[in-house]
């Protein structure tokens, strides 16, 4: 195992609160990598001498960031839905079969091939962790092998069967639970950490989702939850009735809901790439950050409601139109995505700690949003790794 210092760090995130602030920022620093993990941090003059060195000339490191919501996993795109959106036309969920249709018509290879190729996106804009959702199978065989080839990606797989009622269940709803909660569950859980449901009208409701999570928890799965995104509804009480690990979307909320996540610990996951691309209001995350809400920021990347890769973007936007400071959207793009996904290891630099991070040409991660849609992340570095 070989050490390697990077020093010359004009501003180092850590989000270790040690150091202050949210960020627990440090400037003229340096970071020791010791095989895989973070060995030291701290001012460059008293950095220790490593078996390599790299002076970054003054350039931020942050913390890789965690992506807590992606369904990477599908075939073709849906370009022309997005065009018709863009000139009026409403988000549906029904748009989800088309990609169902393209996806069980791909072969493996295709759908490996597409993944790899938006990870590899992903990492090129400084994502060092992400969860990667099944549910554009929607049959037994289908969404094991979707969850299958998500493994080969990441530790973070989903188990979502419950995306849409698929159109041959039109008719037989209930049997197309039944089926999620039995044998698709029997061939998916041992590919899956967490169970998600889309709860919203013209997907499931609150009764269906309870079962659907239920029977996920019974098998050892964690649960997670599409909730409140196209309307108010029943999914952030869904998830904290349960105890779900987030509530993504949280687009509509009541004061109800806001207290919910509150006092639950349920972590809101807050997805703005998903609101530019629908053309719909941005979630108010002010009132949940004052509520004293846990906030993640991630992209649902996903060739439907929203094909955005980018966390820079969602930090953008979640700074430009949803009045987060650029230090809480980094956080939450960070260390809030590490706690959505109940990863206490990951999202902060402390010696110990995994080294996934990311370095930028720029002076401070404030640049992230200052100059959106520039490719700032010059390296991303994955378990000490270059990548
Ligand atoms: O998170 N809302 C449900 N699922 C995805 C969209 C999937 C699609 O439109 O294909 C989402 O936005
Ligand atoms: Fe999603």
């Amino acid at each position: 195992m070989s050490s390697l210092l990077l020093t010359g760090i004009g501003s180092l995130v850590t989000n270790d609160p040690a150091h202050g602030g949210l960020l627990g920022e440090l400037h003229d620093a340096a970071l020791v990598i010791d095989g895989s993990t973070v060995a030291w941090v701290g001012p460059r003059r008293e950095a220790p001498a490593a078996d390599s060195a790299v002076d970054l000339g003054g350039r931020a490191v942050i913390p890789g960031f965690v992506d807590s919501h992606s369904h990477l996993v599908f075939a073709g795109d849906r370009a022309e839905e997005f065009a018709a959106r863009m000139t009026g036309t409403p988000y549906s969920a029904g748009g989800i079969r088309t990609t169902v249709a393209a996806t069980r018509e791909a072969t493996d290879e295709q759908l490996t091939a597409n993944v790899s190729r938006l990870v590899a996106e992903m990492r090129r804009q400084g994502t060092t962790t992400v969860e990667i959702k099944s549910g554009y199978g929607l049959t037994v065989a289908d969404e094991a092998r979707a969850l299958q080839i998500a493994r080969q990606f990441t530790d973070e797989t989903t188990y979502l069967g419950a995306h849409v009622v698929p159109a041959d269940y039109a008719d037989d709803p209930a049997g197309y639970v039944s089926l999620v909660t039995g044998p698709m569950l029997d061939a998916a859980a041992k590919h899956s950490k967490w169970i998600d449901v889309f709860v919203e009208r013209g997907a499931f409701d609150a009764d269906q989702g309870r079962a659907i999570l239920q029977a996920g928890i019974a098998r050892g799965l964690q649960a997670r939850v599409h909730a409140n995104q196209l309307g108010e509804g029943p999914g952030v009480q869904l998830a904290a009735e349960v105890g779900a690990a987030s509530a993504d979307h949280c687009t509509y909320l009541t004061d109800a809901d806001v207290d919910a996540l509150a006092s639950s610990g349920v972590v809101a996951g807050l997805l703005p790439a998903i609101e530019f691309s629908t053309r719909s209001p941005y979630p108010n995350a002010r009132r949940l950050l004052d509520a004293g809400v846990t906030v993640a920021l991630a992209t649902d990347c996903n060739p439907g409601s929203g094909y955005s890769s980018s966390m820079p973007f969602c930090i953008a936007l979640a700074v430009r139109e949803m009045h987060m400071t650029p230090a809480e959207a980094l956080w939450s793009a960070t260390a809030g995505g590490a706690t959505s996904l109940r990863r206490p290891d990951l999202g902060h630099l402390t010696p110990g700690t995994q080294a996934n991070l990311a370095v930028l040409d720029a002076p401070t991660y404030l640049h992230l949003a200052y100059r959106p849609a520039v490719p700032l992340v010059t390296q991303t570095f994955i378990g000490g790794r270059l990548v």
